[in-house]
């Protein structure tokens, strides 16, 4: 139990690291978090700091989902499930307590979970994610697709795998809660599209 709850925090503590704040403030002495949407992620960095920081601010939050989920396997911890600790780093990303909590939108840390969990999973989903930017030009409606993929995908491809549809349907739930700014924009005709696709 007391590893279980260890394993959790740990966890946490990966969610929690911001690697958009790293990336912009140790390589451009800028917190992105005051430019663009003001969000701590991989759109934002791309935004503000441009390709070669948006990207790997992406794959480190994906890694901090990936490496959380494999966190039961890697300390020999049994008794949780890959996706709790997971989520619980999804958890860290958009409340992270080294960025006073003010982190992400809990897209691509998702991401990295699944891709531990099901790799077939996020290879889907990140096709959908594509097909939806390259339709509307949107990120965050495209991240919102890629939840709705997700949770359709569990349910139609994986329908006895209780906890993945339970942890993919709370992980899309985060994924809307945080783009409700997004959302209102969208609707009013204001949230800025992507030029280079
Ligand atoms: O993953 C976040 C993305 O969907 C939206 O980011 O910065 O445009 O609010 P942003």
């Amino acid at each position: 139990m007391a590893e279980t709850v260890l394993l959790c925090i740990l966890a946490y503590l990966i969610g929690s690291i911001p690697s958009g704040l790293i990336v912009g403030k140790v390589f451009y002495k800028k917190d992105i978090r005051q430019y663009g949407s003001g969000n701590l992620g991989g759109t934002n960095t791309f935004r503000t700091l441009g390709v070669k920081a948006g990207i790997a601010v992406t794959l480190a939050d994906i890694l901090k989902g990936t490496l959380a989920a494999s966190l039961p396997a890697l300390l020999g911890v049994a008794e949780i499930n890959a996706l709790i600790p997971g989520m619980i780093a999804v958890i860290g990303h958009m409340y992270p307590v080294f960025a006073g909590f003010r982190g992400g939108k809990a897209v691509a840390t998702s991401g990295g979970v699944l891709l531990f969990y099901v790799p077939i999973m996020f290879l889907v989903i990140f096709a959908m994610f594509f097909i939806s930017l390259f339709l509307t030009k949107y990120v965050s409606l495209s991240s919102m697709v890629a939840g709705i993929s997700a949770v359709t995908y569990s349910i139609l491809v994986e329908p006895r795998d209780i906890p993945l549809i339970i942890i993919v349907i709370i992980l899309t739930t985060f994924v809307f809660y945080r783009h409700r700014e997004n959302i209102k924009r969208i609707l009013n005709k204001t949230e800025p599209k992507i030029k280079w696709l």
